[in-house]
């Protein structure tokens, strides 16, 4: 995954901007669910879970299969379209609700999911703490908040990556907005994991990556 030849922090930010990305393009992304979430939420109790910036909609339908009832919800009328188009090919559509959504000016239901989860939503350092902020809001007693993105340091790599460090953020820039008396941060870190870089060599990349619970 990559936003590739985006230069300008402000049109990553729109639905015209996603809408033609998308559009450029059959797939823009593998199809596989990422495996950091994967990792971490295989073997999870289901229940309801909101996936935001969800694109093609390759992670909630991997969350529908585990038996959670999932909306995914994105910025992009295209990719959604794409992802409802994979939940009835894949026979999920009963456990996915699609939602147009721009969660810059969206504000998720407060305490209503089981799971919140934002793979590679990347935005700009002025916004992105009330983003993180409500998509926390949005995780019930005992739900889980799973932040995944790339980690600053794939800007070094040979991977393609925008050119754009503010729109990069650690696991502990997340935290820092989880007020301590409601959550247990159980991950804040930034590990490795294998990638074929756009050369079609192997190559190392690190994500970012939160996992915290709500008490
Ligand atoms: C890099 S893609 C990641 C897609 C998907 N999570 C994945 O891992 O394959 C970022 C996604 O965030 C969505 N997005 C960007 N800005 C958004 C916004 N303001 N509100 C909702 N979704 C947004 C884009 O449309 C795009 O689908």
């Amino acid at each position: 995954m990559s936003h590739d030849d985006a230069t300008d922090p402000a049109e990553l930010l729109g639905q015209d901007y996603w809408d033609e990305r998308y559009g450029s393009s059959q797939k823009l992304w593998s199809g596989n669910p990422n495996p950091q979430i994967v990792e971490r939420l295989t073997g999870v109790t289901p229940g309801t879970a909101l996936d935001v910036g969800c694109g093609e909609g390759a992670d909630a339908l991997w969350l529908a299969g585990q038996g959670w009832q999932v909306t995914g919800a994105d910025v992009s009328q295209v990719a959604l379209d794409r992802a409802t188009a994979h939940a009835e090919k894949a026979g999920l559509a009963a456990g996915t609700t699609w939602e147009r959504v721009d969660i810059l000016t969206w504000q998720p239901p407060v305490q209503a999911y089981d799971l919140v989860t934002a793979s590679f939503l990347h935005l700009p350092s002025e916004v992105r703490d009330d983003v993180h902020r409500g998509l926390a809001g949005a995780v019930r007693p005992g739900g889980r908040l799973l932040v995944v993105a790339h980690h600053l340091s794939d800007l070094h790599t040979a991977m393609r990556r925008p050119g754009m460090p503010d729109m990069f953020f650690t696991a502990e820039q997340v935290a820092a907005v989880l007020s301590a008396q409601e959550w247990d941060v159980l991950e804040a870190a930034a590990p490795e994991r294998s990638a074929i870089d756009p050369e079609g060599e192997p190559t190392m990349v690190r994500d970012t990556v939160l996992l915290a619970v709500r008490r």
